[in-house]
């Protein structure tokens, strides 16, 4: 015998249970189904615990994907403005952090209970500690797909994979969604970290170890892209929110550019500070527009360790301005899906209507969230992406 709904959602996260609420909300019968034992557990953790689940400034230039105007359509039609007012009517407090940035001032939490509460209203019935298992199209009368999840035979007219991106396999992430769109033969780019910190092997290992902790405020570029934002060096590498944005795009064995100053025109300043303070050690210079650990490190096996500014030729202020305007770094790697923060590629858009995320040839079978190949920018832009395909899909299930 089978259980049957009009819709069964895989993935009680972001997508999954915006999607379920606004589904119930039009009068259909809804069950989401998790294999973790707590719903929205990487909600929880986002946005260090705030969730920046939103930005003023959602565009489609803030996504990667294959089909870069698919994202366009369910993002016009469920905006930040949307999400924005649902929160508002919530009574959830927030803030803008920077750059258009939206977190909750207390917790995460608040963003979660709000998704649960929605899904409680509407009547959805979420079951978890549920593993999900033998997909497959139905013959019988009302019904479009069968499973079973936790043993039990379900069926659905509708079928929602919303099982998210491998990363962060300990908070339950899994490939179970790519895995199903290869069951239907669907095209599934190979997924890889997005949004994680590079590690380093080669002599920048030692510099980014010593210096482990401290920031700086960087332009870094890469493959044509570029971002303006703090870089951090940890034992292991490189992180912080530039390095995150730029590694989205870095494929491996490319270097990254890295202005390291790049508020100044060092090679002008060093030939007015020359002239103006003679005396000045170029450690003690350096330190002025970063900090005295940076320039002790940077200057550490350099030639002009003791040099005051008054020893420096013309060639040898050209040499020091490169090398902090254009440091090239070779990461070895990444961190990898323990630490990132999404995974770029997934379903192949072309297999899916950027209108209501189903599947062009399989109806009643809809992808949406992190499964799909659209990866959002750092900055509140993932969340953004859950919550208009989510209910995208919603209309249409
Ligand atoms: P999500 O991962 O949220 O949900 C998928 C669900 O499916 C999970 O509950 C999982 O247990 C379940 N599942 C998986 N396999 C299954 C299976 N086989 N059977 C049943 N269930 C299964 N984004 C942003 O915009 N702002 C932010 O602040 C952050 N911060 C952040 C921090 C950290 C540490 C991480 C890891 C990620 C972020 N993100 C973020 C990214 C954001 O969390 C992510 O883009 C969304 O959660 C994606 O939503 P989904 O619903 O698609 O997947």
């Amino acid at each position: 015998m089978l259980q049957k709904f009009d819709v069964i959602v895989i993935g009680a996260g972001a997508a999954g249970l915006m999607c379920a609420a606004q589904a119930a909300a039009r009068g259909r019968s809804v069950l989401v189904l998790d294999h973790a034992n707590k719903a929205g557990k990487k909600i929880l953790m986002s946005g260090g615990g705030r969730c920046n689940f939103t930005n003023y400034f959602v565009a489609p230039d803030k996504y990667l994907s294959h089909n870069p105007h698919f994202c366009k359509s369910a993002l016009k039609r469920y905006t930040q403005w949307d999400f924005i007012a649902l929160v508002e009517r919530y009574g959830v407090a927030y803030h803008e952090k920077k750059d258009g940035q939206l977190f909750c001032d207390n917790k995460a939490s608040d963003i979660l209970n709000l998704l649960l509460s929605e899904c409680e209203q509407q009547g959805v019935q979420i079951r978890l500690d549920t593993p999900v298992s033998a997909v497959a199209q139905c013959t019988q009368q009302g019904c479009r797909y069968q499973l079973r999840g936790g043993g039990v035979w379900l069926g659905c007219e509708s079928l929602v994979v919303a099982s998210g991106g491998p990363s962060i396999p300990t908070l339950g992430a899994t490939g179970f969604g790519y895995e199903l769109a290869q069951q239907f033969g669907l095209n599934v780019y190979a997924p890889r970290a997005g949004l994680v910190p590079f590690t380093l092997t080669d002599h920048n290992k030692q510099l980014s170890e010593s210096l482990s902790g401290s920031a700086l405020n960087v332009d870094v570029a890469c493959a044509g892209q570029s971002f303006r934002d703090d870089m951090l060096f940890t034992h292991r590498g490189l992180s912080g929110p530039a390095m995150l944005q730029i590694s989205s795009y870095w494929q491996a064995g490319q270097s990254l550019n890295i202005n390291l100053l790049p508020d100044h025109e060092v090679a002008g300043l060093l030939r007015q500070q020359q002239h103006e303070r003679p005396k000045l050690s170029l450690k003690n210079w350096l330190a002025e527009l970063t900090t005295q650990k940076f320039a002790e490190k940077w200057l550490a096996s350099s030639a002009w360790q003791q040099s005051t500014l008054a020893q420096l030729s013309g060639a040898d202020m050209d040499v020091i301005a490169q090398s902090l305007h254009e440091w090239q770094v070779k990461p070895a790697g990444t961190e990898g899906y323990r630490t990132a923060e999404v995974a770029l590629g997934g379903v192949d858009t072309d297999e899916l209507s950027s209108k209501t995320m189903e599947v062009q040839r399989f109806p009643g079978l809809f992808f949406i969230g992190e499964v799909v190949d659209v990866t959002g920018h750092l900055g509140g832009f993932n969340f953004q992406w859950a919550w208009s395909s989510a209910v995208a899909a919603a209309e249409f299930v």
